[in-house]
């Protein structure tokens, strides 16, 4: 093999390694692991199907247009909450895990409830009313 195309296969097979250790610790960028559901908003509503807390109580939506998603938590007692991703510090998205949601800028973590469980961050998340009906959750984003 020529020195060329040995140079050139070593380093194609540096990036592949080195993009295979890289792009697992990214997983904690961005909203988290869980998928998000795009939505059309409506009237200032945001309308998701029951079905989709079938498999996880926690979906996040993002309504069309919009930077923050907004997480969806069916609860213990069968009732749901909506909370802006958003956080209360300095604005920057959160990500959503099964015990809350954290901020990757300055460590801020939130309970899944929205409260503050570890600073800077002072203030609770954004919620947004909900209402089920028609086998619909319905967020209303006009609060
Ligand atoms: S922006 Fe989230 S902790 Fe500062």
């Amino acid at each position: 093999m020529e020195r060329r195309k040995f140079l050139r296969s070593s380093c194609n097979a540096c990036m592949y390694l080195a993009a295979g250790l890289i792009l697992p610790g990214l997983s904690g960028c961005g909203p988290g692991t869980f998928p998000v559901m795009q939505a059309e908003i409506s009237h200032g509503e945001v309308s998701v199907p029951l079905t989709a807390f079938d498999k996880s109580p926690l979906q996040l939506v993002r309504p069309k247009g919009w930077y923050y998603a907004i997480a969806v938590r069916k609860k213990d007692d069968q009732t749901y909450s909506a909370l802006l991703l958003k956080c209360t510090h300095q604005d920057n998205p959160l990500t959503a895990s099964r015990g809350g949601y954290s901020c990757n800028l300055h460590g801020s973590t939130f309970y899944p409830d929205g409260r503050v469980a570890r600073g800077p961050a002072e203030r609770t998340l954004k919620t947004y009313p909900v209402t089920i009906g028609q086998g619909q959750l319905t967020i209303q984003l006009k609060s």
